[in-house]
């Protein structure tokens, strides 16, 4: 028990000693107040420092170490991948996605500065993430890789794809074949990205990047069950965002054509399988573990 104890506050002293790294990064971004178009940079640093829980880039660092390499060399890696995710979160909340008015427990990017300029502040950050990721310390070869990466994820068959999936199928009925793929692409992807960007950045070899790779997938799709299960059970306040979204918008998610109790299910078998696979690839594997139990039962 007293062993299980220290594992979890360690745990814990390890995401935030992360995710202040993160935040320390992001806060250097995008702050030229003289510029021409500081309306846009500020636009996007509202969005960016809104306080997100930053699990992608804090993923990313935890596979650079248990690959066996310094985490600070990948921070760059890790704040493209949450650069990349916050543009998918600005443009997923306008008005002709999901058309949500709070993100981050604050009024969404567009009902603040406007839908033209939400659109250009997505457009730039998902620019800006690549440039990140290319213009990294990082050996030429790995940042090459990182980037094709963080493409595949972020293309016709990553987000961009299943958020396509995600808003033609509203209103209509969907088998759990077709919801699981577009979980995979829309929310899963980016999640496997940022653990692959991890590995390759601290050093990985071939087994333990397939094992990024499914590891990220696994708890990417527990992920997306978990916040289908959160938009019917949680609150606004705790969740930071509007929860009854899905179901105005008129989505099939995990809960309502599973049932909660099959979401449950799903959720334990997904986040077992990537515990096994990260505890097989990798010889320090606690955290990666712990972690994935930890967002298999996630209160926001
Ligand atoms: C929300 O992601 C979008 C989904 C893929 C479900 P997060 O729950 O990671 O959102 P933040 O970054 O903490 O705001
Ligand atoms: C969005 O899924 C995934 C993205 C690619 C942004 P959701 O639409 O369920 O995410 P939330 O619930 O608005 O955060
Ligand atoms: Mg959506
Ligand atoms: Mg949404
Ligand atoms: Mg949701």
């Amino acid at each position: 028990m007293n062993c299980l104890l220290r594992t979890v506050n360690s745990l814990h002293s390890l995401y935030n000693e992360y995710k202040a790294m993160v935040e320390d990064f992001l806060g250097s971004c995008f702050c030229d107040k003289s510029s021409s178009y500081a309306e846009l940079l500020e636009s996007m640093r509202y969005s960016l420092l809104a306080g997100g829980k930053r699990i992608r880039p804090v993923l990313t660092l935890m596979f650079c170490k248990a690959a066996g390499g310094d985490p600070k060399t990948a921070l760059p890696v890790a704040c493209a991948v949450e650069m990349l995710h916050t543009y998918s979160l600005i443009h997923d909340d306008l008005p002709c996605m999901d058309n949500d008015d709070l993100r981050r427990g604050k009024p969404t990017n567009h009902k603040v500065f406007g839908e033209t300029i939400a659109v250009l502040a997505g457009d730039a950050m998902q620019a800006e993430a690549f440039k990140a990721v290319l213009s990294s310390s990082l050996p030429a070869e790995v940042r090459a890789e990182c980037a094709r990466i963080l493409a595949g994820a972020a293309g016709e068959n990553g987000i961009c794809g299943g958020q396509y999936l995600d808003m033609k199928g509203e209103g209509k009925p969907r088998n759990s074949e077709k919801l699981f793929d577009m979980c995979r692409r829309k929310t899963a992807s980016l999640i496997s990205a940022a653990c692959q960007m991890g590995a390759l950045a601290g050093g990985a070899d071939k087994e333990q990047l397939c094992a990024a790779e499914s590891y990220g997938y696994d708890i990417g799709l527990a992920f997306q069950i978990r916040d289908d299960i959160l938009d019917e059970l949680s609150t606004a306040e705790e969740l930071g965002k509007p929860i009854g979204s899905d179901k105005r918008e008129g989505k099939t998610t995990f809960m309502n054509l599973l049932g909660q109790d099959k979401c449950e299910e799903y959720l334990k078998l997904l986040t077992d399988r990537a515990k096994d696979t990260a505890a097989r690839a990798y010889p320090q594997s606690d955290f990666l573990i712990g972690f994935a139990d930890e967002l298999c039962v996630r209160r926001s």
